[in-house]
């Protein structure tokens, strides 16, 4: 997500039951990347592994793995064309430092949204369950999950990184006159927003409270026995507070307390399987729980700068950890946390994932400003972030895998993902 100049926020609670049948993989799928609170629980079998063909999408450069399928609803052919080079030259970007063996299928929008405030967003379309080697269960990225190559894995959705861009903006594409103080980089967003398609994303956030954020927890996961439409009043069977690929490497200073051991903590609070009354039950029981003090205590984290760092696999030295964003109070949900902290990185060579995305400037002048790193857009500590979920790299070519898990559901049953919608933004 990527900020323009006002934040809209806009929060809701919002269910999804869908009937999910024995091994199945409980992945969740976010359609909307604008809505990334709107999430389906989706069914996915394990499968197993489909030799590699790609008879519907030819690559046509053979060094961009990305294959776009833009749907521009403007009636302006130039301006659709310019958005689909710069997807193409994204493409190439991140192929140009990531060793991708599989290619990853976008699904990208580009029309006029109700607000000009919005510039649009990208997001992994599926997210699916998979074991770590540290016994944690998290969530993964579809576009990661097939670089693993498992011989049998999760079944996939048909697209990888669902991606939804504003036609009311006014973007600044490559080739274009000098860019002016009132347009936006298109380029450098949506090599921003494909990080996070990617899998630069955490699942911490406050699920539970309305408009201000006070505790935060990764994905609530939670199943029903009911299988009837999407119902508040169906019985809830909790079923874990589950992180994502990202949050295996986040620490909490000065401790240098995982967040995963505070996801173990929240785990306490009961028995995977324990049923509830209701979805609201549940809340108000976890709300009066020991363990909702842990959800508030992680929370004070993540509204003080400088707290929360992203340690890279490779490396335990204190100069290739990142700063994530935590400077932002109130916590703002959709930039804090997953993006590197913008007042240590704006204006050097990591200022992609920084939350806000500075108007009258290019790609090309941030590189400059930046001190031209030779890895060009992608600096040193995001790469070194993208090698440790489980990229290949030239520097890093034989990376960390996560495993599929083997014993799915505890029987034919519905997901619950409950959330808060996060900031529309970028
Ligand atoms: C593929 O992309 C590279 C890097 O941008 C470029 O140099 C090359 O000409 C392209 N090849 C084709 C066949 O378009
Ligand atoms: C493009 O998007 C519009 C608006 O959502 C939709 O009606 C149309 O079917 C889409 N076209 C394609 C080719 O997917
Ligand atoms: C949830 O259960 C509680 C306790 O039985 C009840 O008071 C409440 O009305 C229920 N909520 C819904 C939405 O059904
Ligand atoms: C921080 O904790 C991690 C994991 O518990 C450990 O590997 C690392 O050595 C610790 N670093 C410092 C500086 O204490
Ligand atoms: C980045 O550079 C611009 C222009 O020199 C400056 O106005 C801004 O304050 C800088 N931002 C940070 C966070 O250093
Ligand atoms: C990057 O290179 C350009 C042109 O070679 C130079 O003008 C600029 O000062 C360099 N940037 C930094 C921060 O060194
Ligand atoms: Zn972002």
């Amino acid at each position: 997500m990527k900020l323009l100049s006002l934040i809209s926020s806009c929060l809701f609670l919002f269910l999804t039951l869908i009937s999910i049948p024995l091994n199945s993989a409980q992945c969740i799928d976010q359609p909307d990347p604008t809505q990334p609170s709107k999430k389906l629980a989706s069914k996915c079998s394990m499968v197993k592994k489909q030799p590699m063909k790609n008879l519907h999408h030819k690559v046509q450069n053979d060094t961009n793995m990305f294959i776009i399928q833009l749907n521009c609803t403007i009636q302006d052919p130039i301006r659709c064309e310019k958005v689909k080079s710069s997807f193409e030259e994204a493409g190439r970007i991140i192929s140009s430092t990531l060793i991708l063996n599989t290619p990853i299928l976008i699904n990208a929008m580009f029309h006029s949204m109700e607000s000009p405030n919005i510039l649009g967003a990208a997001g992994p379309f599926r997210s699916i369950p998979m074991k770590d080697d540290d016994g944690f269960e998290r969530l993964y990225p579809q576009s990661l999950v097939k670089q693993f190559q498992l011989d049998v894995h999760p079944e996939f959705a048909p697209v990888d990184i669902v991606a939804d861009f504003n036609s009311l903006v006014p973007f600044w594409f490559e080739g274009d006159p000098p860019i002016t103080s009132i347009q936006t980089g298109f380029l450098e967003l949506i090599l921003h927003e494909l990080m996070h398609g990617l899998g630069f994303a955490s699942a911490w956030n406050d699920y539970i409270n309305g408009d201000v954020a006070v505790a935060a927890t990764p994905e609530i996961i939670g199943l029903t026995t009911e299988t009837t439409l999407p119902d508040s009043s169906a019985k809830f069977v909790f079923n874990g507070f589950q992180e994502r690929a990202l949050d295996k490497y986040l620490f909490l200073l000065p401790e240098n307390k995982s967040t995963s051991s505070y996801a173990s903590e929240l785990n306490k609070f009961a028995e995977f399987g324990t049923t509830y009354e209701n979805v609201s039950v549940f809340l108000n029981q976890f709300i009066t729980s020991p363990q909702y003090l842990v959800a508030k205590e992680i929370f004070g984290y993540f509204i003080i700068p400088k707290d929360l760092v992203f340690k890279p696999s490779a490396s335990d030295k204190e100069e290739d950890m990142t700063f994530l964003e935590t400077s932002l109070n109130p916590f703002q949900p959709g930039s804090s946390i997953s993006h590197v902290d913008s007042l240590t990185y704006t204006n050097t060579s990591e200022f992609l994932m920084t939350f806000s995305q500075e108007k009258g400037r290019t790609l090309n002048d941030n590189i400059r400003i930046g001190g031209n790193y030779s890895g060009g857009a992608i600096g040193y500590k995001l790469r070194l972030l993208l090698e440790s979920l489980g990229y290949a790299t030239n520097e890093n070519p034989n990376p960390y895998k996560s495993f599929p898990i083997e014993e799915y559901a505890l029987s034919s049953s519905t997901v619950v993902s409950i959330s808060y919608m996060e900031i529309l933004e970028l």
